[in-house]
């Protein structure tokens, strides 16, 4: 899928998210290596610390689904221009790449934008 069209379902998502406390809608999507699409909004909680972010509910769809390779993800949120994944949701995110890596992409000012996850977070832990 375009890319393009794959930060069109991000945004769509985002409308899905359940922001009661930060009020900050996120949406994600992904293609993995066999050209599956899986979509996920962040949704929060009363106890915060257990909010999960969109990145992550996609990539625990993808999982759910018997996936094991991601190959892009796009992130959207209608609160931020450019809005990269936390430190938390690319390690998660690291786990599922092959030598390819993981491209992931973002709402530019004029374009989107594409980076190599390995650019945001080089060196992750493997066990
Ligand atoms: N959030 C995401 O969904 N993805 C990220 O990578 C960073 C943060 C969410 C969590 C919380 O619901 C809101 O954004 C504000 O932190």
């Amino acid at each position: 899928m375009d890319y393009h069209k794959l930060l069109e379902n991000a945004k769509e998502v985002s409308k899905n998210a359940y922001v009661k406390y930060s009020n900050f809608e996120v949406g994600a999507c992904l293609i993995t290596k066999s050209g599956k699409i899986y979509s996920g909004c962040n949704f929060e909680n009363s106890s915060y610390g257990l909010t999960i972010c969109a990145e992550r509910n996609a990539v625990g769809s993808a999982i759910a689904d018997g996936e094991r390779i991601i190959s892009a993800i796009a992130i959207y949120s209608p609160k931020k221009r450019d809005c990269l994944p936390c430190g938390a949701c690319r390690q998660v995110l690291s786990e599922f790449q092959d030598e390819n890596g993981i491209d992931v992409i973002t709402e530019g000012d004029n374009d989107i934008i594409v980076r190599k996850l390995d650019e945001l977070f080089p060196q992750g832990f493997i066990l």
